[in-house]
């Protein structure tokens, strides 16, 4: 039996396992400091009542012969599909419900969408990136190329033609620096990746933190998007369902490469290898696009937008460089004295008990960085934030 050697290839720690080992050792030294979570963007706000109830509700189905549901549809449910495609609508784009997938969440679907791609294509990413994006292609044995985010760039690399590439990955807004792309430059990415014939994979996981009506929250707002890019999201960040796990990735019927339709190959992929996210979970997420639903999970967004606002006010007061925050849940600041990201990070976890994500764990380019997840209670945003203002 032979392993995949690519596996081999990555680091020995995904990027949010090794910061976890850290805290553990800093919380095994009782140190009596209380940790203050600002590093991995889980969700702290507990679901909406309105979602619980749907679930309670649609369990409650299950017990009866007459609404019980066993196995669901291969694409998904076609009220939740309906609910996405009406959410699009809302935007002003228009996607037709038999394009939405729906899965157990954006990182599955995004490594699960590798199937689909032959090993021999040059990757494009952004540096810094979500690591999922990186890791994926490394085990799947592509090769793999950046295009560096800057202070001077805004953290949005823009496309050089010198540059060859198959397999284009976009976050926006971005995972980790908070950036988020404009409609011109979405269409400078759209219109390159069309003189390349490669597909875009745009994650729209934050779309829902966009505060600015100016910017866009999907590719599909793009002319001419519909035959280069197929997008992912999720109700992770937008719902609070990091634990329930609902997401869905649109493949329009109009993706046509090698001669192959992405849809028909996507849908023979997760016909064979996925049963489908729990009716229960499917019931509660149709809720989440209701305008009741929409009402409720915007509370908890203002929520976590004024926490990254405290952030932001307290870097500020310190005279320390940020960007993000404004229409993103990620603040993405620059480490004072040129300090390493690590050693930065590990000097707030020793010295206030403040846990972030080093920006250098999502790629060179974040050296010298560190991220703030403003997911975390308003208690711990404004001890933290206490701390940062006077460091
Ligand atoms: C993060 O901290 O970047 C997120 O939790 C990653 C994710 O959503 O998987």
């Amino acid at each position: 039996m032979k392993v995949n050697h690519h596996a081999l290839e990555l680091e020995q720690n995904y990027l949010f396992s090794e910061v976890a080992k850290r805290i553990r050792a800093f919380q095994a030294e009782n140190t009596g400091k209380e940790l203050l979570k600002l590093s991995i963007g889980d969700v702290t706000r507990p679901l909406a009542k309105i979602i619980t109830d749907e679930m309670k509700a649609a369990a409650e189905d299950m017990s009866h012969a007459e609404t019980f549901h066993g196995y669901g549809a291969e694409q998904g449910e076609a009220f939740l599909r309906d609910a996405v495609a009406a959410y699009y609508k809302k935007h002003g784009i228009e996607i037709d419900a038999a394009d939405i997938f729906i899965s157990d969440g954006a990182k599955c679907d995004l490594g699960n969408l590798c199937d689909l791609f032959d090993a021999d294509n040059t990757v494009l990413l952004p540096n810094p990136v979500y690591p999922v994006y990186y890791d994926t292609s490394i085990m799947a044995g592509r090769r793999v190329v950046f295009s560096a985010g800057t202070k001077e760039n805004g953290f949005l690399p823009m496309p050089d033609d010198s540059v060859s590439a198959d397999i284009i990955y976009l976050c926006s807004p971005n995972n980790p620096t908070g950036a988020v792309y404009s409609r011109e430059q979405l269409a400078e990415w759209v219109a390159y990746a069309k003189r390349q014939n490669a597909l875009i994979l745009f994650d729209a996981a934050y779309e829902s933190y966009i505060r600015d009506p100016k910017l866009p929250h999907s590719i599909y707002e793009i002319p001419g998007a519909e035959t280069c890019a197929l997008e992912i999201n999720s109700l992770s960040k937008m719902a609070g369902f990091t634990g329930v796990r609902c997401g869905w990735t649109v493949v329009p019927r109009t993706l046509q490469f090698d001669g192959a339709s992405l849809h028909d190959m996507w849908f023979r992929r997760m016909a064979t290898k996925y049963n489908g996210t729990s009716y229960i979970i499917q019931r509660a997420a149709a809720k989440v696009f209701t305008d009741e639903g929409q009402i409720a999970v915007h509370k908890d967004i203002d929520y976590y937008m004024e926490n990254a606002r405290i952030l932001k006010d307290a870097l500020n007061q310190a005279g320390i460089n940020s960007v993000g925050g404004e229409n993103a849940p990620y603040v993405w600041m620059e480490c004072p004295d040129n300090a390493d990201s690590w050693a930065y990070f590990d000097r707030l976890l020793h010295t206030y008990g403040i846990a972030g994500t080093p920006g250098v764990g999502f790629g060179t380019a974040g050296q010298g960085w560190l991220r703030f997840s403003s997911f975390g209670t308003r208690e711990t945003v404004e001890k933290a934030a206490a701390f940062l203002a006077k460091q």
